[in-house]
């Protein structure tokens, strides 16, 4: 089967058995024909993190279900439990709660994608991340052949990872309950935000405000996967000892530093690392680097896989090379290691 048109990067692979599952009931049925579980080699969500720099090499399988449930009766502390399918699209996700009168999503707008794998790497952007508002996680395992119920301290978030990240395939993440308050407590401190709410007339915000302002910030600076292939960021942000960062600060006064993950640790912008060497814009054939933000690559047209993997490494040597600093991918590569 073909996987052009569910990767957001729009690159040629094949896999040689995709399975749409549309009730995560039939899952412990068909994972216990051993010839099938043991050949799970990827579970695609909406294809927008992920690259395909080779085929999978066994069964990809997708989670179409699509329901979405708000479980009033399970209101705790002013929150409401609303349970969604894995293979519910995200950003209409977002876009239903809020509706609804429910707050807390609304930096998250506009992030392709599932809701089945909003958890895998934590997504967060504009000051939020969505393990701020996760309740529960369902994941079956076929290894096992159990499910799974992970309470929020049970998936291990950090930065863009998670208990699902860590151990890629060894759970598929089959719904995601979500504790939503009614009362928004606004984000409005990224860069930008309320910048935008001022171009846009607005006074007092409520969260449907803050998803708008998000979604014409990412208008403007993230090219639409639908227009030209792309995956998001391509890279993490790198975070660093303290004293690293410092010693790079004083050298490079204009460079951006944020909080790590504690005390000792910052977090440096790999956009800013990337463009001071000169990617933003760059093309090798259709492989390239947008111009709009130094984080994403591009495919034009016709890039493998193969060819953009080569131009990130080649993006990450000159930033290792120049500020001393390794950059990860962010999107998992398929067919060929990092
Ligand atoms: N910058 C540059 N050159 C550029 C773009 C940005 O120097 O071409 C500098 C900016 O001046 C700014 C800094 O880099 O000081 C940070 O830029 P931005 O606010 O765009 O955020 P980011 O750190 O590059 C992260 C997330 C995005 C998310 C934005 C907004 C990661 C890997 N990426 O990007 O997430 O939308 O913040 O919150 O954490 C994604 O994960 O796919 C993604 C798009």
């Amino acid at each position: 089967a073909s996987l052009q048109s569910r990767n957001t990067f729009g690159v040629a692979a094949t896999a040689p058995v995709l399975v749409e599952v549309s009730d995560a009931s039939a899952l412990p049925a068909l994972f216990a024909d051993p010839e099938f579980g043991d050949r799970l080699a990827l579970v695609l969500g909406g294809g927008s993190n992920l690259l395909f720099a080779g085929n999978p090499d066994g069964v990809v399988l997708a989670l179409t279900g699509k329901r979405v449930a708000h479980l009033d009766e399970a209101t705790t502390n002013g929150h409401t439990i609303v349970r969604a399918d894995a293979g519910v699209e995200w950003h209409d996700f977002v876009m239903r709660t809020l509706r609804h009168g429910f707050a807390g999503l609304e930096n998250l707008a506009l992030i392709p994608g599932t809701v089945g794998a909003a958890p895998i790497q934590n997504i967060g952007a504009y000051g939020a991340e969505v393990r701020e508002f996760i309740h529960a996680v369902d994941a079956f395992e076929p290894a096992t052949g159990q499910m799974h119920r992970f309470d929020a301290d049970g998936c291990a978030f950090a930065y863009r990872d998670s208990l699902f990240k860590q151990q890629p395939d060894r759970y598929i993440v089959t719904a995601v309950e979500f504790a939503l308050p009614r009362a928004p407590a606004l984000k409005l401190d990224y860069a930008g935000i309320r910048e935008e709410l001022a171009h846009m007339g607005v006074a007092s915000p409520t969260p449907l405000h803050v998803a708008d302002a998000v979604i014409a910030i990412r208008r403007r600076k993230l090219p639409d996967p639908a227009v030209v292939g792309n995956a998001g960021s391509f890279f993490k942000n790198p975070i660093v000892p303290a004293v690293q960062a410092e010693a790079l600060k004083a050298q490079h006064e204009a460079l951006p530093l944020f909080r790590g993950s504690s005390e000792a640790t910052r977090k440096l912008s790999a956009a800013w690392l990337i463009d001071q060497c000169g990617w933003k814009g760059h093309r090798d054939g259709d492989a390239g680097v947008a111009a709009s933000h130094a984080l994403v690559l591009v495919n034009h047209g016709q890039a493998t896989g193969a060819q953009l993997l080569a131009l990130a490494r080649r993006i990450a040597a000159s930033v290792q090379e120049r500020f001393g600093v390794a950059i990860e991918p962010e999107p998992r590569v398929i067919g060929a290691a990092w």
